[in-house]
C-alpha cells in the first residue's frame, strides 16, 4: 500500500479512543447491558429502566453498536454474546464496575506527558502508600479479571484434588484466589497478607463465598512482615510484580520461596511481556499504567520473571497463557 491510499481512520479512531472508555464506562454506570439482558429493545425502554434520557439512551446505543458490544436488528437492540458474559451485573466475570473505575481514571491519562518527562508518577499517591484508598475500589473491580486466571491455575495444579493444602496469598486483594481455590478444594486453607483495610473487604468477599472459615489475614506490608518458614504448599504473587522493581521482587520471591514446603509451587500471575518487548499489545499498554502510578513498576519481560525466580532459589519455571491478557508462571 503507498502513502496516497492510506486513510486516517485508524488513528482517528486511537486519538478519540477516550470516547471508547467513556461510552463503555456511562453504559456500565447506567446497567445499560443489564437491561439489555432482561429484555429492553430500544431507546425508551433503555431510558425507563436506566432512569436517564432517551437522548442519552440512543448516543449510547450508537456508541456500543459502535464498539461492538451491542447489535442491531429487527427486533431493537442486543447485548453481544461478549456483552452477555462479561458486562451484565451479578456474573462471578463481570468487569462493569472496572469500566467506571477506568472512566473515573481517564484523568489521570492527560498528565502523561509530564509523566514521561520526569519518567514517573507526578503526586506521591502511588500504589506503594498504605491505606492509598485507590486500592478499596480497585481491588473489587479488578476480581473479576482474576476469577478466569485462578481457574486455569487451579487446574494447573490440580487444587480442587489437592487435599489438606496451606495456601499463600501475597497482595490477595479481594481474595478472589482464595475464594476460588477453597471453594474447590473443602480441605484447603489459605492466608492472606494485605494492607488492613483490604484484608477488611476480602473477609466479607470470602465470607460471602462461605468460604471464610478456612480463610485467615495478615495486615501489613508484604516487604516487611514475616512469611513464616517451610509452611506452605502454593503460594500466590497475583498483579503485584508489575508494581515492583527488580531487587524488591527478587526479595519477595525469595521469601515466598522460604514460605513454600519443598516442593511446594508458586504462582505468579501478570502481564508479561516477550523478551524482545513485542508484544502482547495489552502487557505493552498497561506499562503506561504503572509509569503513571508506581516509583519502579512496568510490565517485566519473561527473562526478568526466569532470572528473579532462579536468583530467588526456584529452578521449575513454566509460563502459561490464560483466558485473560494475564499469563501464569509456575515456579516449584
Ligand atoms: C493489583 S492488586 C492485586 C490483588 C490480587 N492479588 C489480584 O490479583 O486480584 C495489588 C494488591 O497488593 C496490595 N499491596 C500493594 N502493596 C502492598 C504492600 N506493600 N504490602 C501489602 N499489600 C500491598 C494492595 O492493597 C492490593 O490488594
Amino acid at each position: 500500500m503507498t502513502a496516497d491510499e492510506l486513510a486516517p481512520d485508524r488513528i482517528m479512531r486511537l486519538i478519540n479512543g477516550y470516547w471508547a472508555t467513556g461510552i463503555l464506562g456511562a453504559a456500565a454506570s447506567h446497567a445499560l447491558f443489564t437491561h439489555l439482558e432482561a429484555g429492553a429493545r430500544d431507546a425508551d425502554q433503555l431510558a425507563e429502566r436506566a432512569g436517564i434520557s432517551a437522548r442519552g439512551a440512543q448516543t449510547l446505543l450508537d456508541g456500543l453498536v459502535s464498539l461492538g458490544l451491542v447489535e442491531v436488528g429487527d427486533g431493537g437492540y442486543r447485548n453481544t454474546i461478549e456483552a452477555a458474559t462479561f458486562l451484565v451485573e451479578g456474573k462471578p466475570t463481570c468487569l462493569s464496575s472496572f469500566a467506571q473505575l477506568k472512566l473515573a481514571h481517564m484523568g489521570a491519562v492527560s498528565t502523561l506527558p509530564e509523566t514521561v518527562r520526569v519518567g514517573g508518577p507526578l503526586t506521591d499517591a502511588t500504589v506503594e502508600v498504605a491505606d492509598n484508598p485507590h486500592w478499596e475500589k480497585l481491588v473489587q473491580a479488578i476480581a473479576a479479571q482474576s476469577v478466569p486466571v485462578a481457574t486455569t491455575a487451579a487446574e494447573l495444579l490440580r487444587v480442587a484434588e489437592a487435599g489438606e493444602i496451606s495456601i499463600l496469598d501475597v497482595g490477595g486483594g479481594s481474595g478472589i484466589y482464595s475464594a476460588t481455590w477453597l471453594s474447590l478444594n473443602p480441605a484447603a486453607r489459605a492466608t492472606q497478607l494485605d494492607w488492613g483495610p483490604i484484608n477488611a473487604i476480602a473477609r466479607r468477599l470470602v465470607a460471602e463465598r462461605g468460604v471464610g472459615d478456612r480463610f485467615t489475614c495478615v495486615d501489613g506490608d508484604f516487604h516487611t512482615t514475616d512469611f513464616g518458614t517451610a509452611v506452605h504448599d502454593i503460594a500466590v504473587y497475583s498483579h503485584i510484580a508489575h508494581q515492583e522493581g527488580p531487587q524488591d521482587n527478587i526479595a519477595l520471591l525469595a521469601k515466598i520461596r522460604g514460605a513454600l514446603k519443598p516442593g511446594g509451587t508458586l504462582v505468579i500471575c501478570d502481564f508479561v511481556v516477550d523478551d524482545d518487548r513485542s508484544g502482547p499489545p495489552f502487557a505493552l499498554l498497561f506499562a503506561a499504567e504503572m509509569l503513571l502510578k508506581s516509583r519502579q513498576g512496568t510490565t517485566w519481560r519473561q527473562a526478568d520473571y526466569h532470572a528473579w525466580l532462579t536468583k530467588a532459589g526456584f529452578d521449575d519455571i513454566s509460563f502459561h497463557p490464560t483466558p485473560s491478557p494475564a499469563t501464569v508462571i509456575l515456579a516449584r
